[in-house]
């Protein structure tokens, strides 16, 4: 098989979680290359549910190799929870099976209380964050001054590191948002607490893949969030702090771009959103009740519940266009079941005029409205259904018309939370 990099098309919460976990029996690694603990994939096996928020999903395969790339940040208490938490669960979780880059950056406790600080201080321009500390972490580093994973092995490095940091974040706490200041003794307490359990794990990610590619073995590169909230290409400023494009997972784990050579993107059969930020075919109405329930779709990390509403093919065309898309995974399309009448967003209005991609002034997406073609729904209960011949005729028309709008073929149909539960068609 080849390499394959899983990428959300829309918001985040496609599905990537279960389309990785379900493909991964046919590669050797699985490796994270963006986001941190702000992601969250529930994975159903055999009716046991598991929480991933930043060990890739191939944890739950015996003999995968899973990674954790230098494009992730990493909250180091966080990794060490779900680590405990996934070994309870009879997973094995070991130096060999789980490594971490050594050149990763750590979330640390500074970067939480600032991303929650500047978040409640914000009157009407919220962005919502999940709160892990993502943004500030990732500021640190391009701002070099951050802490990396290789420093767990040399905790005077560490050290001296968060009391620079703690200069400038100290100065923001007390003066700017009312709190009380840090200190460095008590950011290493809950570091000194996690680096002897993470030192095993660090290892040179890329020359890790390498070993794998050299083996014959194939590598998945498992995105995180949607490429609507790509720190680029999203609807900025309410996005996320990394490039969630499939192209990062080069650079967001050391691998050559000519090494991606299967690009699933990853699209929910209705989209969501959680936080803030436009969303042009947001239903509040009995519909958007209706799939939030249907779907349930909470957040795994925040509980927040998710906004909801119709599929937007501006958003996933886009999406298949920057990521170089060679094929889409449709999931929970067994949602739908029991609509009269499914919507699909072709293009907007957008002052005054007709367009067919997001426009690109800040917030513009605010001001599109969704051009609708409507189709007619199916009644009949999918999830049991296994080939795409036994699917209802209203939802194959749905699923050939969204080819048609994206240009792209569906090779994968989820019709329920279980790994059992898709079409390959
Ligand atoms: P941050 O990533 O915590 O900084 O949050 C920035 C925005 O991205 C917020 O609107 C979050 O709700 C959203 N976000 C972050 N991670 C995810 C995710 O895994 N799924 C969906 N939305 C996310």
């Amino acid at each position: 098989m080849a390499n394959v990099v899983i990428t959300g098309t829309q918001w985040g919460d496609e599905g990537k979680g279960k389309i990785v976990d379900m493909l991964a029996p046919g590669i050797a690694a699985v490796v994270r290359f963006q986001g941190g603990n702000n992601a969250g994939h529930t994975v159903i096996v055999g009716g046991k549910k598991y929480i991933l928020k930043l060990i890739p999903s191939g944890i739950l395969h015996e003999g995968k190799i899973c990674l954790i790339g230098n494009g992730v940040v990493v909250d180091p208490a966080a990794l060490c929870e779900e680590m405990d938490a996934v070994r309870a669960q009879g997973v094995p979780v070991t130096p060999e099976r789980l490594k971490l880059s050594r050149k990763a950056h750590l979330i640390m406790p500074y970067h939480k209380l600032l991303d929650k600080a500047r978040e409640a201080s914000k009157a009407e321009a919220k962005i919502g964050t999940t709160g892990r500390g993502i943004g500030p972490c990732y500021e640190d580093k391009v701002a070099r001054i951050g802490v990396r994973a290789c420093d767990l092995a040399d905790l005077p490095l560490l050290r001296r590191k968060v009391e620079a940091a703690l200069i400038e974040k100290n100065a923001l706490f007390s003066g700017l948002y009312g709190l009380a200041p840090m200190t460095a003794a008590s950011v290493m307490e809950s570091i000194a607490l996690v680096a002897a359990r993470l030192a095993p794990h660090l290892a040179d990610v890329s020359s890790e893949l390498a070993a794998v590619e050299a083996a014959g073995g194939s590598i998945m590169f498992e995105g995180a969030q949607g490429v609507h909230l790509d720190i680029d290409h999203g609807t900025y400023p309410c996005v996320t702090s990394s490039n969630t494009v499939a192209g990062n997972a080069s650079a967001g784990c050391g691998i050559a771009p000519s090494r991606l050579t299967r690009i699933i993107g990853i699209v929910k059969a209705y989209t969501t959103r959680v936080g803030s930020g436009p969303f042009p075919t947001e239903l509040f109405d009995y519909t958007g009740k209706y799939l939030q329930e249907k779907g349930a779709e909470f957040g795994t990390v925040t509980g927040r519940k998710r906004r909801c509403g119709w599929i937007d093919m501006v958003v996933v065309r886009e999406s298949v266009r920057l990521c170089g898309v060679t094929e889409i995974a449709l999931t929970k399309l067994d949602v739908l079941s029991g609509l009269k009448e499914i919507k699909i967003c072709t293009a907007y209005e957008y002052r005054g005029g007709r367009i067919y991609y997001p426009p690109q002034a800040e917030l513009g997406m605010g001001d599109a409205s969704p051009v609708y073609e409507s189709m007619p729904g199916w009644n009949e209960n999918i999830e049991k259904v296994s080939s795409w011949e036994a699917l209802p005729e209203a939802a194959r028309n749905y699923i050939l018309r969204l080819e048609e709008l994206s240009g792209m073929r569906v090779g994968l149909i989820s019709v329920g939370p279980d790994r059992e539960q898709t079409i390959v068609r």
